[in-house]
């Protein structure tokens, strides 16, 4: 199997690193040698720690992606648009596709599947959601057999590895995201993990196979963790909580909500034990009841651990031509199935701004009880996402330096 390698930056030094260690193990067991013959960078110039490679790199993609010799292109440049057109380009070369590329599979997985299966080749992105955990491959066989009504998830290593390191090691924001970075676990753009949109593109991908719907990055309403400060952590410690940034998706007599925002769990919780880059995701099905998947969801070898493994379903034909299930046509709700009660913290001196808060939330009927004198901090009364998001936009309105987080039951 000769491979052309698309990026060699963290994730796709891992995967020449498994594929150099293993490729005896391959030999032996599948009596053919996997072989990675060509590697698209931006810059050929930049300093690599690896030996013997320089033979190997190309700035341009299409010596790549015209080459016959070449077997299966692995996608792990990262962004949209190029990435998008050179895996159209190989599978309508007759290619086969491997990707890490999230972004790309939330908005086209429909369009690339259908391809890959009208060329008899595979389009696989394992490493896409959760890292190294195997999740999209038992997920899509139990699909087969269950009817899932819940997915929800820790999917995004960067910002849980923020939250976990400003709750336990006291750093300040910025230094945790410049560490989450030099691991390799962030995006290009690290604003994606920060404002949500790297777990909402997950959650489309996942609930696009567990609730066999076509769901894209545009169906799923997403916040991150940008309004989260020190002080709110100290709070919600005190409380018994952590926060997290969590994506949920639901499905109740044919609709579908999806939601990513930042929740509290209690500290019992096993949610709240899943710290730093690692990830879980809970699925509820009608056999399976609740089923887990829990491990490291970002990083280099972790990530091309999954990459590799997709390449040797390649290897051995155990692929499915189109592996979406697409039974149900559900529709897609916004947040209305989305419930909870919510803490709310504003930052205010200003006491008639506060009195016209709490004169909002009371005519909007909703009660609540209040944490601590100082800084108005509140718990409600169970409410939807629907009734917060209203709240949200008012509080922006007026301004104001405020956080919420839904309290999310284990
Ligand atoms: P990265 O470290 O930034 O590496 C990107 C590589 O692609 C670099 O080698 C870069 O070349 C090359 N590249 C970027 N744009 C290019 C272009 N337009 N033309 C040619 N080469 C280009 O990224 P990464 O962390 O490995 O992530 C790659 C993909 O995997 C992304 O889609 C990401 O979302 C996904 N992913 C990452 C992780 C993770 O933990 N890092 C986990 C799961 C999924 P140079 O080396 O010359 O700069
Ligand atoms: N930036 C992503 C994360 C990489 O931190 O989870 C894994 O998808």
């Amino acid at each position: 199997m000769k491979i052309g390698l698309l990026g060699f930056g963290t994730v796709g030094t891992g995967v020449l690193e498994i594929i150099g260690t293993r490729n005896q193990v391959f030999k032996e067991l599948y009596k053919e040698p996997v072989e990675i013959t060509k590697i698209l960078v931006k810059d050929k110039g930049k300093k690599r720690d690896i030996e013997g490679i320089d033979g190997l790199l190309t700035t341009n993609a299409y010596e790549i992606l015209d080459d016959p010799t070449i077997d299966v292109i692995v996608e792990v440049i990262g962004g949209v648009a190029e990435a998008y057109e050179y895996i159209k380009y190989a599978l309508e070369k007759g290619k086969h596709v491997v990707t890490a590329n999230k972004a790309v599979v939330a908005l086209h997985m429909k369009e690339l599947l259908q391809l890959a299966a009208e060329k008899q080749k595979s389009f696989l992105f394992e490493a896409s959601v959760g890292g190294g955990i195997p999740l999209l491959k038992p997920l899509r066989q139990t699909t087969v057999l269950n009817d899932f009504s819940e997915i929800k998830g820790i999917l995004n290593g960067t910002s849980n590895f923020i939250l976990t390191k400003m709750t336990e090691d006291d750093l300040s924001f910025n230094e945790a995201l410049g560490i989450a970075q030099e691991m390799g676990y962030a995006e290009a753009d690290p604003s994606d993990d920060i404002h949500g949109t790297d777990i909402a593109r997950k959650l489309a991908i996942l609930s696009s196979i567990a609730f066999k719907n076509d769901i894209s990055l545009n169906n799923v309403k997403y916040r991150g963790i940008e309004k989260i400060n020190k002080e709110d952590i100290s709070i919600l410690k005190e409380l018994g909580y952590t926060v997290k940034l969590l994506g949920k998706a639901v499905v109740k007599n044919q609709q579908v909500s999806a939601l990513v925002e930042p929740v509290l769990f209690k500290n019992t919780t096993q949610f709240e034990k899943v710290n730093n880059a690692y990830n879980m995701v809970s699925v509820k099905g009608n056999n399976l009841q609740e089923l887990r998947f829990y491990g490291e969801g970002a990083g280099k070898l972790a990530t091309a651990n999954a990459v590799v493994c997709d390449l040797l379903d390649v290897l051995t034909k155990s692929y499915e031509k189109d592996f979406i299930i697409r039974e149900s046509q559900r529709k897609l709700t916004g947040v209305s199935l989305i419930l909870g009660k919510y803490f709310i913290r504003i930052n205010s001196e200003n006491a008639d701004q506060i009195k016209k808060v709490e004169g909002f939330i009371y005519d909007k009927g909703i009660n609540y009880s209040r944490l601590i004198d100082k800084d108005f901090a509140i718990i409600t009364e169970v409410v939807s996402a629907i009734e917060m998001e209203e709240i949200a936009k008012e509080f922006d309105e007026m301004n104001l330096d405020f956080f919420y987080g839904r309290i999310e039951k284990e």
